[in-house]
C-alpha cells in the first residue's frame, strides 16, 4: 500500500509482529458498512461517478459474503482488516477500488470500525444485563416468601426477604445499564473525514456519512477524532464494572450453594463434579466469572496504561486497543448469558434459610427499637438488649423463652406486647420505609421490575 517510496518488502518478523488481522478480522462488517458510506460520499463531491460507486458496492458486498461464506483468504502481509478489504477489492473490479480510499486514512477508518463495534455491542450488553435482571427476578418471583438473615461481616445481621436481596443486584445492573446508555452517547459521534490527522483537501460531505452510517452527530476535531479512545476505556470500565457485580453474586452464589449455607441448590446442568470426589458438586460457573473479572479489570488497565503516553495523535500502539476490548465484550457476555441461565432455574431451599433465620439474634435491634418506643433513648437501649444477648448465650436460651420478669430485671419497659416483636413476620412488616424490606414495599418493587421490562424498547 506504501511501495511508492520503499525499495525493500517488509521483513517477515515485522509483518508477523504488526498485524492485526488475526484479530481484527472482526471488524469487517463494519469495514464494509463505513466503506460503502464513504463511497456515496465520494460520488456526491463528484470524485467517482455512480458507475463506478455501484462497482465499489457490489464488490464490498461480495467480499462480505466470501468472508462470511469462509472462502475469503485473509493475507498477514496486507496487515490488517482494512488493506485485506481494500486489496480484495481493487482485484475484483480494478479502478474504482483504488479510488475508494480518497479522502481517507486507515486512522480515520479503524477509528470509524471501532465506534461501529461498541456500538452493537453496547446493544448486545445492555440486552443481556437485561436478560440477568430478569432471571433474577424469576427466581425471587419464584419463592416470594422466602427469608434470609442479611449479612454485614458476613455475620448475621437482621432478615430479609430472600428477593429483596436478590432485588439489589438487580438496583446494581440498572446502574449498569445506564452506565451503557450514557457512554453510548459518546461512542455514537462519526469520525470518517478526519483523515490522517487533519481532514483532506476534498472536501466531502460528512453529514451525508454521518447519515448513512445513522450517527446523530459528527467528531468536530480531526486530530481529537483520529487519537480518542477514551470510548472505549469507558466501555472496557463499564464491563469491568458489570464483571464486579457479577463477582460480588458469585461469592453469594458460592457461599450460599456450600453445605455450611446450603441456601440454594444449583442445577446438574450448571454445576461440574469431581474427578476424584464423587460427591461434589461444584459451582464453576460463579468461581470462572469471579475469576475472569481480574481479567476484566486488566482490559481496562490495558488500555489506560497504552493511551496515557501517547503524543498527539495516531500512533501504532493504539492497534492495541483491540485485543482487550474484543476479550472483554466476549467475557462480559457470556457470563451475562451463563448467569442468567443458572439463576433463573435454581432453587432456594427455603427450610434451610428459614432455620437459619429462626436465629433469634436476628431481632436484637428490633428490640432495641422496642425500647426505644418506650421513649428508651437508643444507646441506652442498646446496651439494655446487649446485656440481654449475653445473658442468653451464657442461659442457652433464646429471647423468646425469657419469662417477662426477666425482661424486666433489665428494663423496667418491658411489658407483655414484647413477644409479638420476636416474630420473623412483624420484623420484616415493619420495615416499610421506602427501600426496606417489607413484603408490601418488596411486592410493590418486583411489579415495577415487571413493568419496567415489559415495556424495555433496549439501547
Ligand atoms: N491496524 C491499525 C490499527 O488498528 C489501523 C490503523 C493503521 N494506521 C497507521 N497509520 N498505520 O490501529
Amino acid at each position: 500500500m506504501w511501495k511508492g517510496r520503499f525499495q525493500t518488502d517488509t521483513s517477515n518478523l515485522v509483518q508477523r509482529y504488526g498485524e492485526s488481522i488475526s484479530y481484527d478480522w472482526r471488524l469487517y462488517a463494519y469495514d464494509i458498512e463505513g466503506s460503502i458510506a464513504h463511497a456515496a460520499a465520494l460520488q456526491d463531491a463528484g470524485i467517482i461517478n455512480k458507475t463506478e460507486e455501484r462497482a465499489i458496492v457490489r464488490g464490498l458486498r461480495e467480499i462480505k459474503q466470501e468472508i462470511e461464506g469462509g472462502q475469503f483468504r485473509f493475507k498477514t502481509s496486507l496487515e490488517d482488516i482494512h488493506m485485506n478489504i481494500e486489496s480484495a477489492l481493487t482485484e475484483k473490479i480494478g479502478a474504482p477500488g483504488a479510488k475508494l480510499h480518497t479522502a481517507r486514512s486507515r486512522n480515520d477508518q479503524v477509528a470509524l470500525d471501532v465506534r461501529l463495534y461498541c456500538r452493537a455491542e453496547s446493544r448486545a450488553i445492555f440486552g443481556r444485563l437485561e436478560d440477568m435482571q430478569s432471571a433474577l427476578l424469576t427466581l425471587a418471583v419464584n419463592h416470594p416468601d422466602a427469608v434470609v438473615p442479611g449479612y454485614t461481616h458476613l455475620q448475621r445481621g437482621q432478615p430479609v426477604l430472600f428477593a429483596h436481596h436478590l432485588l439489589a443486584y438487580l438496583e446494581m445492573l440498572e446502574r449498569d445499564k445506564e452506565r451503557i446508555r450514557d457512554g453510548f452517547k459518546r461512542i455514537n459521534v462519526m469520525p470518517l473525514g478526519s483523515g490522517a490527522l487533519a481532514g483532506s483537501t476534498i472536501p466531502l460531505n460528512r453529514n451525508l456519512v454521518a447519515q448513512k452510517l445513522d450517527f446523530p452527530a459528527i467528531t468536530q476535531n480531526s486530530m481529537d477524532a483520529i487519537s480518542d479512545r477514551d470510548f472505549v476505556a469507558e466501555l472496557l470500565f463499564d464491563i469491568s464494572m458489570i464483571g464486579v457485580h457479577l463477582s460480588r453474586l458469585s461469592e453469594d452464589v458460592i457461599l450460599w450453594a456450600s453445605a455450611e449455607f446450603g441456601f440454594i441448590e444449583l442445577s446438574d446442568a450448571h454445576t461440574t463434579g469431581s474427578s476424584l470426589m464423587p460427591q461434589k458438586k461444584n459451582p464453576d460457573v460463579a468461581e470462572l466469572t469471579r475469576g475472569k473479572t481480574g481479567r476484566l479489570i486488566g482490559n481496562l488497565m490495558t488500555l489506560l496504561t497504552t493511551i496515557k503516553g501517547l503524543p498527539m495523535t495516531y500512533n501504532r500502539d493504539l492497534q492495541e486497543d483491540k485485543e482487550p476490548l474484543f476479550d472483554s465484550v466476549d467475557q462480559i457476555k457470556l457470563a451475562l448469558e451463563v448467569f442468567a441461565e443458572m439463576m433463573a432455574v435454581a432453587k432456594i431451599k427455603e427450610e434451610r434459610t428459614l432455620s437459619a433465620t429462626s436465629d433469634p439474634f436476628l431481632l436484637a435491634t428490633d428490640l432495641a427499637d422496642y425500647l426505644v418506643l418506650k421513649g428508651v433513648p437508643f444507646r441506652d437501649a442498646h446496651e439494655i438488649i446487649g446485656k440481654l444477648t449475653a445473658h442468653s448465650i451464657t442461659e442457652k436460651r433464646g429471647f423468646a423463652e425469657f419469662g417477662l420478669d426477666e425482661y424486666q430485671q433489665y428494663s423496667k419497659k418491658f411489658e407483655g406486647d414484647v413477644y409479638r416483636v420476636l416474630d420473623i413476620q412483624t420484623a420484616l412488616k415493619a420495615r416499610k420505609a421506602v427501600g426496606a424490606p417489607s413484603p408490601a414495599n418488596v411486592g410493590r418493587q418486583i411489579t415495577k421490575w415487571q413493568k419496567r421490562f415489559a415495556a424495555s424498547k433496549g439501547l
